[in-house]
């Protein structure tokens, strides 16, 4: 199975997007209400349960539809074996340890940027929780990696994914087309972008460090 994370690769814009470096392990990550930490077997059933459905896997190029606990399985593995970089997560609550969604990073453009991708099961959205994590997410990859900046996409229908990027700073890059595999065909998307003194600038707003 593919990611279940909307990537540049699946886009339509061009990419020669790679895995991360192997040593660049990724650490768990903690918010406020959220770790972020690497897909675990026992994931499984919760993944396929949460991304097994048609209003998830119609907004990412690369996540089938259906979705089984087999392609969860299949991911998880990928994953562990490194085959797709080391910057996937999945979405957990602190609290109750509870599964919500995905999301990663991935390197493009030689290293100069990274891609960022994000899911949650429905029955979470509209909390707060991707913006969150994609914040968390952020700030780790230009802590940690020298990219210059941070792209994300999203269809043009997907207003909540839009807002999400617009409130971590995105701004407009353009439009394309972009690969649904759940759909089946090409799918318009608009690409954002943020760029890394943007970030800065923004985490330093009224004197904050
Ligand atoms: C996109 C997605 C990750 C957002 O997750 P989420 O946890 O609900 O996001 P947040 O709660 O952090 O923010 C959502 C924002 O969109 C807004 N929103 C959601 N649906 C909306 C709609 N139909 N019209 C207008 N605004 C909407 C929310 O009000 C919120 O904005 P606000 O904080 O300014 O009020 C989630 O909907 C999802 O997983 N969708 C399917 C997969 C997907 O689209 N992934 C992204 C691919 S690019």
């Amino acid at each position: 199975m593919q990611s279940p994370i909307l990537k540049e690769s699946q886009s339509g814009f061009p990419s020669d997007a790679r895995p991360m470096p192997q040593e660049l392990l990724s650490p768990q990550l903690q918010s406020e209400r959220l770790t972020l930490r690497a897909p675990e077997t026992a994931d499984a059933h919760a993944i396929a349960h949460l991304a097994n459905n048609i209003n998830v896997a119609s907004k990412l190029s690369r996540m089938p539809h259906p979705y089984t606990v087999a392609d969860a399985a299949n991911f998880i593995a990928r994953v562990a074996s490194g085959a797709m970089g080391k910057c996937v997560y999945a979405v957990t609550r602190t609290d109750n340890r509870a599964f919500l969604g995905g999301c990663a990073l991935e390197e493009t453009d030689g290293g100069r940027g990274l891609e960022i991708g994000y899911w949650l099961g429905e029955p979470y959205w509209n909390r707060g929780f991707a913006t969150e994590a994609a914040q968390t997410l952020i700030d780790h990859g230009f802590h940690t990696f020298d990219a210059d900046y941070i792209d994300g996409r999203c269809r043009v229908m997907n207003t909540a994914s839009r807002r999400v990027l617009q409130k971590c700073g995105f701004q407009f890059q353009g439009t394309g087309m972009a690969s649904s595999l759940a759909l089946g065909g090409r799918v318009a998307v608009e690409w954002f972008r943020l760029d890394r003194k943007t970030w800065d600038s923004l985490r330093h707003w009224g004197g904050a460090r």
